[in-house]
């Protein structure tokens, strides 16, 4: 089965096997299916983080789990239990419709429920491990399933647990919001308070935030991309201090004892936004984002990804780490 339209990317590569999984049961007698024949297997929501870039051995698995379900806790609280293959916009928007608090600010966010706690998606000052509670998971070993609570999951900037130290431990079947009845906003990041006129409410807010992303951002459905490509990387003080002193409008943010410097001005100032090559490109409105025009496989987009990165670390002695996931991992490409 081609993979091309469930990566964000488009990239045209095969799954040895395939599935598209809609309830738990199916989801455990796959697994365990998978384990028998001693098939590797590869789990995805809605592609759009992801960088595949060979043919995947094993079985595929794309997760659409469903269900929503709001239950009304104590004081200001609403926990929200949402299957891990539901649209994370669709669930924002639902919330916004409710006048529940707490996700507003990551709206339009591509991809599925279940992703958003893999990288711990962030937007606009919000990351969704502010308004989660806990994470379902699947045990690939012993099938049960499970939940974790969200302070144990090691959350950070673009970072978790399930990315690093469980990435073959488990799979994520359902997670647990916990959002406000009360109104809370976080409107100081990205210049979103200036996007609203008068009194903030939970919809000018929700709608603001749809406006800045999709000024800047381009839509997956109309130019294959997977959002950011590069994580804003994190300097130490005295790194910042020289870089300031080179570069008086680099662009920047404290970030604990450190900064993250916004790579999208590394990427822009060094000449690189709107440039294509062989079919790919950096996009013309965010140069964080990389697109794909035409090209049918990752090598264009590799071979781009490395030039900026090489000149990035030449011009600011600064390393870009990459932010969507590649697949297959490097050590299970196929051996041609
Ligand atoms: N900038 C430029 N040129 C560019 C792009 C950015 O000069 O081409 C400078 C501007 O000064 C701008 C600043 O960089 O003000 C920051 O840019 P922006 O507000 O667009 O945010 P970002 O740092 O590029 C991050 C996230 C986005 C998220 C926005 C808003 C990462 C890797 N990216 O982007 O997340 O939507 O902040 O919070 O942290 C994603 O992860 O896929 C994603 C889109």
């Amino acid at each position: 089965v081609s993979l091309q339209q469930y990566n964000t990317f488009r990239f045209d590569y095969q799954a040895e096997f395939f599935a598209l999984v809609e309830d738990l049961m199916t989801l455990k007698s796959l697994v365990s299916w998978a384990q028998q024949q001693n098939i590797n297997i590869t789990m995805l929501g809605g592609g759009s983080n992801l960088l595949v870039c060979a043919d995947i051995p094993g079985l595929v698995i794309i997760n659409r789990l469903t269900g929503c379900h709001a239950k009304e806790e104590s004081g200001n609280r609403i926990s929200l239990i949402v299957g891990a293959g539901e649209n994370w916009h669709e669930i924002v928007e639902f919330t916004v419709q409710n006048d529940w608090f707490g996700i507003e600010n990551l709206a339009l966010i591509p991809g599925t429920a279940g992703a958003a706690p893999v990288q711990n998606i962030g937007a606009y000052g919000v990351e969704v491990k502010d308004a989660l509670a806990r994470v379902q998971v699947l045990d690939r070993n012993t099938l049960d399933v499970y939940w974790i609570n969200a302070q144990d999951c090691g959350f950070a900037y673009r970072d978790s647990h399930f990315k690093g130290q469980w990435k073959d431990k488990y799979f994520i079947t359902a997670i647990e919001l916990s959002l406000k009845k009360r109104a809370e906003f976080m409107l100081s990041y990205g210049g979103l308070v200036n996007q609203i006129d008068g009194e903030p409410s939970l919809k000018k807010v929700f709608q603001a935030v749809c406006q800045v992303r999709s000024s800047k951002l381009p839509d997956p459905k109309v130019l294959a991309n997977a959002g950011s490509f590069f994580k804003n990387p994190i300097v130490s003080m005295a790194q910042h201090i020289q870089l300031k002193k080179s570069f008086p409008s680099l662009v920047s943010f404290p970030h604990g004892d450190a900064f993250k410097l916004a790579a999208g001005w590394l990427i822009d100032q060094a000449g690189w936004k709107g440039k294509t090559q062989q079919g790919v490109g950096v996009y013309e409105k965010q140069a964080l984002v990389l697109v794909n025009h035409q090209a049918v496989k990752a090598e264009p987009l590799l071979e781009l990804e490395a030039n900026i990165k090489a000149n990035v670390l030449n011009l600011y002695g600064v390393e870009l780490e990459r932010e969507p996931v590649q697949m297959p991992k490097p050590n299970e490409e196929p051996q041609t």
